[in-house]
């Protein structure tokens, strides 16, 4: 691609910043990025002032700091050093091991500068307890958006390792083409292998679709249908409806919420389609008032 508008230094500080960038991702960004300092210099001759300016104003974290480093700049736009407490996180499960595995996925050269943003993604979510779990984690590198082909690598081994069967999830994506709009299908799929969205399992759709994972997790949190977390072995569903919902549905899931003692899955739904003695509930497959929904939940 000619540089026709760029001064020397500029096209040297260029391919200083692309010896950093892993050669997987090399043939995606190298347009990007020339786009983007192109567009900084507004037309004006490309410098090498102009890019160093885009990395430190544009660039998204870690890619920032990592080119940083490899261009010698400091940081002068770090924010100061809060005295933030540290909190001491509290490893869970697997959580940590899992940390470990997906900085194998990390390529060498930047590990740096990967293994600290996400400890800072994992510390945020834990809050004041620090504590973190193997779901957390998962939730903290969705959050980080590590770019392709990372996000799918690092999906894969955390699924290889989730103790979740992802088997079965091969089977279902053997059926269908591989087509962007076949993903709510999909999903409807793998809940009913599953009973939930496993979050290992959204990283292989994201991957066989090839949709951002970030479009996969939106989606699957949109719908009511989807449910990110494990069902208990009972399910019952507080209807809010307009008409369960004028005669209190609120009291019903609260009184419900108190008794649930973790023994059964509790969620709002909107209206389940048996409006008569409101507000209406379904526990599991069948739906009855309050009254009858919670001497039938008495005797899980
Ligand atoms: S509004 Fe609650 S069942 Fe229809």
């Amino acid at each position: 691609m000619a540089l026709a508008n760029w001064d020397k230094k500029a096209q040297a500080t260029f391919a200083k910043i692309m010896t950093v960038v892993p050669e997987p991702m090399q043939d995606a960004m190298k347009p990007q990025l020339i786009s983007m300092v192109e567009n900084k210099a507004s037309g004006a001759k490309v410098t090498k002032e102009i890019i160093e300016k885009l990395v430190r104003e544009d660039l998204p974290e870690p890619q920032r700091s990592v080119i940083m480093g490899a261009l010698g700049l400091s940081d002068e736009t770090a924010k100061p050093q809060e005295a933030e407490p540290t909190t001491q996180l509290t490893w869970e499960g697997d959580s940590e091991n899992m940390v470990e595995k997906i900085m194998e996925v990390i390529p060498e050269m930047l590990r740096g500068a990967v293994r600290p943003k996400l400890l800072e993604f994992i510390s945020k979510k834990a809050g004041p307890s620090g504590s973190v779990t193997e779901g957390l984690v998962v939730e903290a590198v969705q959050e980080m958006k590590p770019p392709e082909p990372f996000m799918s690598q690092i999906m894969k081994v955390l699924a290889a390792g989730s103790g979740v069967d992802l088997g079965k999830l091969d089977e279902i994506l053997a059926t269908y083409q591989g087509k962007q709009e076949e993903l709510v299908n999909i999903l409807h799929d793998v809940q009913n292998e599953y009973s939930y969205l496993p979050k290992e399992a959204l990283g292989k759709v994201s991957e066989f679709l090839a949709v951002p994972m970030s479009t996969t997790y939106r989606v699957a949190t949109s719908y009511q249908a989807f449910s990110l977390e494990p069902k208990k072995s009972h399910v019952v569903k507080v209807c809010d409806g307009v008409a369960c919902h004028l005669n209190d549905a609120d009291d019903t899931y609260n009184s419900l919420d108190q008794t649930s003692n973790g023994r059964f899955t509790l969620e709002k739904v909107r209206c389940i389609g048996c409006c008569g003695k409101e507000p209406m509930v379904m526990v599991d497959d069948q739906c009855g008032n309050s009254t009858w929904a919670k001497d039938k939940i008495s005797k899980f």
